[in-house]
């Protein structure tokens, strides 16, 4: 399938006012039926869950659908999707219930590669249980995450391992069939941040082996919606209980309206995709992977070929995702200039706190983070390159 750019260009007003949104990793921008969906909601009238009156049977039919809807996109069961404002304030939350029966000669396994908001909530969690942390290293040369080191990391005391499936600075997609596996053998849960991949591939949590599969809407054109999925089976064991009772005070009914309407958005990306909306949603973020991975290409091809740029991330599998610096231009300087350019970049550590330091940038203040998602364009991506090479 070829994929049609300026059609779901068409589908975002904020993209008309000229300047090249390459911050996709840190949030997108919302398509019009989002946008709608959202207003549309309290157009119609919101009630809170429960009530005798229709007003209330809509907002507990779309924290419903909303389930469902995040269920089509990684497929899981809607039953063991749990809702919240955001992965990190989520997984502060499973840290603490999962943590709750840790104590001294447990372990858990955190991993280099990570976004902090998939380390330090168990970092702390594991503080507070005086359990062990073990560390999972990035091979900087290669910004793999080696599988072979979880066979020393993991033992009969690992109680959990917590891995990204995408780098959010360099992109690398660790094998994740295989740490999970590693992790399943000797009896420990597998706790995947797919807040980063979620956007850039079809998800399939069984495929990934994750017990806990954390999402978050406004990475793939939603609102700011976290979720977490799981299996509900697993949630019951876990000393809280099945999504509700994880899920704390009322919910933004609206934002979730837009999550559904997001998750449309996606499975309809490739309008030929045909069948039930998971099916959609495997088709149509497959060719978003492809269409994707050629924009990348040029950014990469691009970048590489400018001297006074240093890129970073060099792994097999990756997520359309460059992180780079500039000869003698700070990380904050370099997305200045680019802003002036009317491009949009990321700049700092971008909460990659280990990675960074792993790469020997902090005291340097980072890198440049170009993220890219469906609705850019080579143009977008012309348009940085001539704003580097300016810099040179
Ligand atoms: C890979 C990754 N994990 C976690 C997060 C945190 O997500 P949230 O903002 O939903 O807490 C981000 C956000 O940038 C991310 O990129």
């Amino acid at each position: 399938m070829t994929f049609d750019v300026s059609r779901v260009r068409a589908a975002y007003p904020a993209l008309n006012d000229g300047y090249a949104y390459l911050d996709g990793a840190a949030g997108t921008q919302m398509p019009s039926a989002v946008i709608e969906a959202i207003a549309e909601t309290y157009r119609l009238g919101i009630g809170n869950m429960g009530g005798a009156f229709p007003a209330s049977a809509r907002a507990t039919g779309i924290v419903a659908e909303c389930r469902r809807a995040l269920a089509d996109l990684t497929g899981g069961d809607p039953r063991g999707v749990i809702l919240g404002p955001n992965m990190t304030t989520l997984t502060y939350r499973l840290a603490d219930t999962l943590s709750r029966n840790w104590g001294p000669g447990d372990e858990v396994v955190v991993s280099r590669l990570d976004h902090d908001a998939n380390i330090r909530p168990w970092v702390q969690a594991a503080g507070r249980s005086d359990a062990t942390v073990r560390w999972a290293e990035v091979d900087v040369s290669t910004t793999e995450l080696p599988v072979t080191q979880y066979a020393d990391l993991l033992s009969e005391h690992t109680r959990l391992v917590a891995v990204t499936a995408a780098s959010n600075i360099v992109g690398t997609r660790p094998d994740l069939a295989a740490i999970a596996a590693a992790a399943h053998e000797v009896g420990a849960l597998c706790y995947v941040d797919g807040v980063h991949a979620t956007p850039h591939v079809p998800v399939d949590v069984a495929a990934f082996g994750a017990d806990f599969y954390a999402t978050s809407a406004y990475k793939w054109s939603g609102p700011h919606i976290g979720a977490v999925v799981a299996d509900p089976a697993l949630l019951e064991t876990a000393p809280a209980g099945v999504p509700g009772r994880f899920e704390r005070g009322t919910a933004a009914f609206a934002d979730l309206a837009g999550v559904i309407a997001a998750v449309d958005h996606l499975a309809g990306l490739d309008p030929a995709a045909a069948g039930s909306r998971r099916e959609q949603v495997l088709a149509s973020m497959a060719a978003v992977e492809q269409y994707e991975g050629q924009l990348f290409a040029q950014l990469l091809d691009g970048l590489a070929s400018m001297r006074h740029v240093t890129l970073y991330g060099k792994a097999a599998r990756r997520a359309p995702t460059a992180f780079f610096t500039v000869a003698g231009y700070a990380p904050h300087h370099v997305a200045d200039r680019l802003a002036a350019r009317k491009v949009n970049v990321w700049h700092g550590d971008n909460y990659a706190w280990e990675l960074t330091g792993a790469f020997g940038l902090r005291e340097a203040g980072g890198g440049v983070r170009a993220g890219l998602v469906h609705y850019n364009d080579e143009a977008e991506v012309d348009r940085l390159l001539s704003a580097v090479a300016e810099l040179a």
